[in-house]
């Protein structure tokens, strides 16, 4: 027994030294103390047929040896561990003199305002939220008080997708309205948040509509809340986002979501509101759909409308975007021209 010992100790030395990487060197160390079959285990585990005198000293013996194994077995390791590492220094060098590439990529110009417009709604405590693109029906209108067969709903047309698993179809979300009633379930009031994000509508292109194109929603509700918060934070907005004072000014417009609704309007910053070809003579430009949230849309997202009330708005954050950079075709946007996108 002693004699097979020291001649299995001398066969794994020999089949160690030859090991040239951690495979090798990893089947060598399973082929002698692999748990299930190892040479080494197999004796350690026949000790206990061994009378007692004999187990003690084989025993002893054979310990030893496994152990001496296992040291060689890690020191071997660790040159093998180090030799990698050498020679992946020399493979992978990097040249430190070449010119650095200084055409690295850059914000899109809708992102650029958009993030200016989060920090600034942030600032005033708003939360900032993201919603489904492909929507249920209810949330996109039913839940915004436009019911099933509503004329409105022709406002906003848009993709209708087959929902196999339900009657009810699918719609690529027509507006960033859709999260007004997701949020205000699962938050509750008192609310503040905006949600920037795409849109889509089944419009024919041309210069100033596209099929896809951005919005930023936002909301308030609380108790007591009423249209001169509604303005105040618009002018705070637009001020904020055009860097001078701004002028607004709300006219009647019908959403169905909300009540009083209004469209938006500023004064043009071009000509001051005496009247040019941006503004079109007019002196003020459409900027957003806004109003009171309607008493159904708060009921739909489980507020008591007796106790809260809250504004809402819908920018364009694309007409925003070419309003702010004198963009004059809104195919641009989505084109991935490089020409165009290396303006900004
Ligand atoms: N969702 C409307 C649209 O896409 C915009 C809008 C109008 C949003 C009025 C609002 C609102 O929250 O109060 O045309």
């Amino acid at each position: 027994m002693q004699e097979k010992l020291n001649k299995l100790k001398d066969q794994a030395i020999r089949e160690l030294s030859l090991v040239k990487n951690i495979k090798q060197l990893d089947d060598v160390a399973q082929k002698y103390f692999g748990r299930k079959g190892g040479d080494l285990n197999n004796i350690l585990k026949g000790l206990k047929d061994l009378d007692p005198e004999a187990r003690k000293e084989i025993g002893s013996l054979a310990n030893e040896i496994k152990e001496e194994l296992e040291a060689a077995v890690e020191a071997i390791r660790q040159t093998l561990n180090a030799k990698e590492v050498e020679s992946k220094l020399e493979s992978d060098w990097l040249d430190v003199t070449l010119p650095v590439d200084t055409n690295l990529g850059h914000l899109h110009p809708i992102s650029i305002v958009q993030y200016e417009l989060e920090d600034l709604f942030k600032g005033l405590g708003f939360k900032i939220l993201d919603g489904p693109e492909l929507e249920s029906d209810y949330y996109n209108f039913e839940a915004l008080n436009i019911p099933k067969h509503h004329p409105a709903r022709d406002m906003q047309d848009t993709f209708y997708v087959d929902n196999s698993k339900n009657t009810d179809k699918w719609v690529m979300r027509a507006h960033t309205s859709n999260v007004q009633v997701r949020a205000m379930k699962e938050f509750g009031p008192p609310l503040r948040a905006v949600v920037p994000g795409r849109v889509f509508r089944c419009e024919s292109t041309d210069a100033s509509h596209d099929t896809t194109f951005d919005q930023l929603e936002g909301f308030m509700i609380d108790e007591d809340i009423s249209i001169a918060n509604l303005i105040a934070v618009m002018k705070v907005m637009l001020s904020a986002i055009f860097k001078r004072d701004v002028k607004v000014r709300l006219r009647p417009g019908y959403f169905p979501f909300v009540e009083p609704g209004f469209e938006l309007d500023m004064q043009c910053l071009i000509c001051g509101g005496k009247g040019c070809s941006v503004c079109k003579q007019v002196g003020w430009l459409e900027i957003m759909g806004c109003g009171m949230i309607h008493p159904n849309v708060l009921k739909a997202g489980g507020i008591d409308p007796e106790k809260y009330s809250g504004f809402a708005f819908g920018l364009g954050l694309t007409r925003f975007v070419m309003m702010r950079y004198g963009i004059e075709d809104i195919r641009h946007l989505n084109s991935g021209d490089l020409r165009f996108l290396k303006q900004f």
